[in-house]
């Protein structure tokens, strides 16, 4: 393979996602779900004591007003795309979120990567809340239309801890599953990088770009990069917006294509 794999890829296990977007009935998405490990969360660990955090600079920088969300991006996650790229005009929130938890429940929730919580536990505690708001005809059907991601290194683990409960404890048996996997996108985007636009495939843009994910990954990292853009990945874990974009978009078609 011409100038090999990013030295960061073989750091990545974790990263070798597989998407699940169980979907059913008519294409109307009324809500969206998220579950799973910090690629798709939005900040539910903000608030706890943890090294899982991205609620610092720079991570967020790229956002109008730079601030930091707990998403572990520069800017938006591919769940975020996928949520523009089915019509939401704004992003399901983190649950654990106080000013979310005022909010309205209807567009749907992200349990994502908790680390002291049990996210299909919150999910049921969801599901309560939401039928008593929106009354029980309402909330199921937001339940059983809802899009669900999933996001997990590991597919035995998506499949026994989230996906079985998911559909046979939570009344979902009637969906159609469809689990897709975002590795082998993601390694043909760092083998081909430039193909793609990019500059820069073997270091993340934060700090040398080689371990700083997280609270390695500061205002003061050294040598942190001025354009995420040309850059496969954020740090030394997790996508930038632009890769997020692309497996997004891809995600989509392949998804589409398979539940049509
Ligand atoms: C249920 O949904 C319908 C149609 O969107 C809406 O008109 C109605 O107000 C909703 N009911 C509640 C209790 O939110
Ligand atoms: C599943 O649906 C049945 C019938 O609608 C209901 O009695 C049961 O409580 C539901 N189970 C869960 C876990 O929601
Ligand atoms: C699943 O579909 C069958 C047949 O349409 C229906 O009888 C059943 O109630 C559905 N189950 C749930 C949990 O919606
Ligand atoms: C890189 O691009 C070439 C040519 O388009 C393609 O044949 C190859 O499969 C790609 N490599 C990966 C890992 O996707
Ligand atoms: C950042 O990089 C992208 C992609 O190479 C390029 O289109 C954009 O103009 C750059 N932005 C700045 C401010 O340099």
């Amino acid at each position: 393979m011409k100038g090999g794999y990013s030295s960061l890829l073989p750091l990545f296990p974790l990263i070798a996602i597989s998407f699940a977007a169980v979907i059913n009935g008519p294409p109307l998405i009324p809500a969206m779900f998220m579950f799973g490990d910090s690629v798709v969360a939005v900040g539910n660990n903000n608030k706890f004591y943890t090294i899982v955090k991205a609620n610092f600079p720079p991570y967020g920088r790229d956002f109008k007003d730079h601030q930091p969300t707990g998403r572990f991006c520069n800017r938006k996650l591919a769940a975020d795309f996928t949520a523009e790229n089915i019509g939401f005009t704004s992003y399901p929130p983190a649950y654990l979120d106080k000013k979310a938890k005022r909010k309205h429940p209807l567009i749907g929730a992200n349990f994502a990567s908790c680390v002291f919580c049990k996210q299909l536990e919150y999910y049921k505690e969801y599901q309560v809340k939401l039928r008593n708001f929106a009354g029980e005809p309402n909330a199921t059907a937001i339940i059983s239309c809802g899009l669900y991601l999933v996001s997990s290194g590991s597919s035995d683990f998506l499949q026994n801890y989230y996906i079985n409960p998911l559909l046979y404890k939570n009344n979902l048996s009637n969906l159609t599953l469809v689990v897709l996997d975002i590795y082998q996108p993601l390694l043909d985007i760092v083998t081909n990088s430039s193909d793609y636009g990019f500059a820069e495939a073997r270091r993340a843009c934060c700090g040398t770009g080689l371990v700083e994910t997280s609270i390695l990954c500061n205002p003061k990292s050294e040598g942190t990069c001025k354009n995420a853009s040309q850059y496969v990945f954020w740090d030394g874990f997790h996508p930038s917006e632009a890769t997020n974009k692309i497996l997004a978009d891809d995600l989509l078609v392949r998804g589409i294509s398979l539940i049509t």
